[in-house]
């Protein structure tokens, strides 16, 4: 492969929307950042310059970094955090690795004006599995504040309640004309009757997840997380935050224009949002100017199983493919959002959660405390006292096992626990997680993003898991790196524990990572030099 060279600024930008400006946090003053174009094992190289006040890192979503963890970019995980006026070079190989991936800052609640895509070719001469496109897009669903996010990150995890909802919904930064002073803030492809597009859709939301549809057009689903998979034609999809999608669309309707639509999925009860779109069209050449845009159909806000209908038809498009068979190690992870209890009750202060939080949000009822230095470098030069290896491989407590199958205990308050736990794994360790769904405060859909891997996603359903219940499809299960567990439900995925390094593994709603929602797994080294972490990079910034 060849090397790809780009230069980012991290800078303060002031950008005008919804009837306001405000200063934010950009890549070279541009929103949505810039898209860094490569093929696959082609070698990417991004040279990072922090020119604002706040700390950054950039996260590379859904590449494995093959024996390059040090690049990988989560804060207190793999590096620590590039300060103001400091710089860092990330370097890293699109190892047999191609499709839609997407960056995004990895500190803080940042990634909300952080972020922008990643689209790596198949190498010279390889087609793609279908029909080539007349042309393709990138399409970035996001979500936009009024609020100063890192501001509304803290203010959000003091105040125990939900997170404050976003003021718009956007597709590639536009709100599009269902807002306020939007209705030239909006994205428009201009499409050719009778050809066929290619949209590489992008989740890169904090706190919500999406349905996404054309009015009147068919979406064929061709990849999922940069995986290819079996075409698949529905009305409409559903991408959680960190979950990427091809999806092919013809135009074959009579000339107009359409809309193209994201709104808002939320399992959870209760959760205040605006239920309003983000529009941006799809209007064909020809089509009578400044025509009315025919309404795109979106499921109702809480309607799980269109979002269960989209999974289903998510399969690898080879089968059958390489999944381990044979499980050295099962891990049972609960997932759970509690109440923590408060010294001080009204106004609620010094609570147990993390960072003295109200709430909880926790993997077998820990919830994950980031450490003052990252995890990697701790445990690559041998410093104690940053992180323990006691990550529970099963819950702690709320669960009795019967017959091997959990059975959850509800209404205890009392049992989550906050710390830096990490669970080590030994190299080529073929490993069954199950993530369930639970909590004392309400279920909800949760995208759980792993670093370092993409996993099989061989079964799901909802309520208990139960062994003897469940459907394992190991001829052609998805390969993701995000997988939304059901809402109330659990999910099961397989990987082969081969890259060495740290590697985090939490819900991509970011209010859920900031109240500890993940853990981190230490794969160990190998043999030989292909299977060990090299020396970190010189230039790695200090906490
Ligand atoms: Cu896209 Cu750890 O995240």
């Amino acid at each position: 492969g060849s090397t790809r060279y780009y230069d980012f600024k991290v800078q303060t930008t002031r950008i005008a929307k919804l009837c306001n400006s405000k200063d934010m946090v950009t890549i070279n003053g541009m929103f949505p950042g810039p898209v860094v174009y490569a093929q696959e094992d082609d070698k990417i190289i991004v040279k990072v310059t922090n020119e604002t006040p706040y700390n950054t890192t950039i996260h590379w979503h859904g590449v494995r970094q093959k024996l390059s963890c040090w690049f990988d970019g989560p804060s207190y995980i793999t590096q620590c955090p590039i300060q103001a006026g400091q710089s860092f070079t990330y370097e890293f190989t699109m190892v047999k690795q191609k499709g839609t991936f997407f960056w995004h800052a990895h500190i803080s609640w940042l990634r909300a004006t952080v972020y922008g895509a990643l689209v790596v070719y198949p190498k010279s001469g390889v087609p793609y599995p279908f029909k080539v496109p007349y042309e393709e897009h990138i399409l970035i669903l996001g979500e936009y504040w009024l609020e100063d996010v890192v501001q509304l990150e803290h203010a959000t995890a003091a105040s125990g309640g939900p997170p404050t909802p976003a003021n718009a919904f956007t597709i590639n930064g536009h709100p599009g004309p269902n807002y306020n002073c939007s209705n030239t803030d909006v994205y428009q492809i201009d499409v050719v009757s009778g050809k066929t597009y290619m949209l590489r859709l992008i989740h890169a939301g904090l706190n919500v997840e999406s349905f996404f549809a054309i009015a009147n057009h068919k979406l064929t689903i061709v990849e999922a997380d940069a995986e290819y998979t079996k075409p698949f034609t529905t009305d409409r999809v559903m991408l959680g935050p960190g979950q990427t999608m091809i999806v092919l669309v013809t135009a074959d309707q009579p000339l107009g224009k359409y809309s193209m639509a994201m709104g808002p999925y939320m399992s959870a009860k209760g959760v205040k949002f605006q239920n309003i779109s983000s529009i941006a069209y799809f209007q064909y050449l020809g089509a009578v100017p400044n025509s009315f845009s025919l309404p795109a159909k979106l499921p109702s806000f809480n309607d799980n199983l269109a979002v269960m209908t989209v999974m289903d038809g998510l399969r690898s498009l080879s089968s059958p493919v390489n999944v381990p068979k044979k499980i050295d190690r099962e891990l049972f992870v609960t997932i759970g959002l509690n109440v923590q209890k408060c010294h001080s009750k009204t106004p609620k202060k010094n609570c147990q959660g993390v960072n003295n939080g109200v709430m909880a949000a926790s993997m077998n009822n820990i919830s994950f405390v980031k450490p003052k230095i990252s995890v990697l470098e701790a445990y690559y030069k041998g410093i104690d006292g940053y992180f323990t290896e006691d990550f529970p491989g099963a819950p702690l407590k709320f669960y009795d096992f019967v017959n091997g199958a959990p059975n959850i205990i509800p209404n205890n308050t009392e049992a989550i626990l906050n710390g830096t736990r990490t669970l080590v794994l030994e190299y080529g360790t073929r490993v069954q997680l199950i993530l369930q769904d639970t909590g004392t405060v309400t279920t909800e859909n949760h995208p759980i993003h792993l670093h370092g891997y993409s996993f099989y996603v061989v079964a799901y359903g909802t309520g208990n898991y139960y062994p003897q219940n469940a459907n394992f499809n190991l001829v052609d299960p998805p390969f993701m790196n995000t997988i939304g567990v059901p809402v109330g439900g659990w999910a099961a995925v397989r990987f082969v524990a081969d890259n060495p390094g740290v590697w985090f593994m939490h819900c991509h709603l970011d209010i859920h990572q900031s109240w500890g929602l993940g853990t981190v797994f230490v794969v160990k080294n190998g043999k030989g030099e292909l299977e060990t972490l090299p020396h970190p990079p010189a230039d790695l910034p200090q906490c």
